[in-house]
């Protein structure tokens, strides 16, 4: 097996390699003047298993990079080529919301399609139940619900959990129920890709409890803030936000969810708050 470092994975792939014990190589990505990609393989790949590491976000580039990556290993004759993406972009757009759009999830799905395996981590399946609905090649879906669940209990002695929206149930619920901490729902009305409101479905008293939030991705950091507003009138004595997969795209609304409350998520993608790391629950998965 060879660990193939891709551009947003480096750190993580390196740390795959080392927990398996295997060869680690970086894939060279530069650009050419016009900023076309120009990618190389630094080692031997023909016969080898090649797993890449590559988080998608950025996504853009990070895709077209994959793509030129996993044909150009087809053509040397590696021997089989898997992908692990933490995090799996475009799944959102899992529908047509209005006429003429772009279903890109499923163009997206087609496109990674060249490799053997896809592996992920906690993908945004929310209209599609499964993976198998965007992709038509072997794929697994890891959790990371169980790191959570741990990082919870070492630093929380029964905080309250709180799904910001319906679609983050499944990950709040199931870490309330693993920890046997009550948890709580927001219903959101989503008004543009950076306008949402969000209400509790059911009341709760979380004056002077530890709250957490807990949601998949945190793009632009609305639904957080907006369910941090909301709780924090009934005085909380702490708000926690986990996320799974940290973008922080809106870096005004970000500086708002810092002052208000303590930010963890896992590493899928790099940022300041990665502490929750999922490089083991990668390796288990390539043993
Ligand atoms: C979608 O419903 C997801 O679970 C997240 O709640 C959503 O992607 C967060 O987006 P944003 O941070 O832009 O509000």
């Amino acid at each position: 097996m060879l660990i193939i470092g891709c551009s947003n994975s480096r750190i993580l792939a390196k740390n795959i390699a080392k927990i398996l014990k295997v060869e680690y190589s970086e894939l060279t990505v530069k650009k050419f003047p016009d900023s076309e990609l120009y990618i190389k393989f630094e080692t031997e790949i023909k016969n080898k298993e090649l797993v890449f590491i590559q988080t998608l976000h950025p996504s853009n580039e990070a895709i077209l990079e994959l793509i030129l990556a996993a044909h150009t290993a087809k053509e040397l004759e590696a021997k089989k080529i898997i992908l692990v993406t933490p995090y799996l972009a475009y799944i959102r757009q899992d529908k047509r919301f209005n006429p003429g759009e772009a279903v890109s999830s499923k163009i997206v799905g087609k496109l990674l399609e060249i490799f053997d395996k896809v592996i992920t981590i906690d993908p945004h399946l929310h209209r599609f139940k499964s993976l198998k609905e965007v992709f038509h090649t072997q794929t697994l879906k890891l959790t990371s619900n169980g790191l959570i669940e741990e990082f919870i209990a070492k630093k929380f002695k029964n905080p309250i959990i709180i799904g910001p929206d319906e679609e983050s149930y499944q990950w709040a619920r199931e870490t309330a129920l693993a920890i046997g901490a009550h948890a709580a729902i927001f219903k959101k009305k989503r008004f543009s890709s950076t306008k949402v409101r969000v209400i509790l479905k059911s009341p709760i008293d979380v004056k002077n409890k530890d709250i957490i939030i807990i949601d998949d991705i945190i793009s632009t950091g609305h639904t957080i803030l907006e369910a941090i507003k909301n709780l924090k009138i009934h005085k909380p004595k702490s708000i926690t936000v986990i996320g799974i997969h940290g973008i922080f795209a809106d870096k005004k609304i970000y500086q708002e969810i810092k002052k208000y409350s303590t930010i963890y998520t896992t590493n899928t993608i790099e940022n300041p708050h990665a502490k929750i790391d999922i490089s083991n629950l990668i390796a288990n998965s390539l043993k």
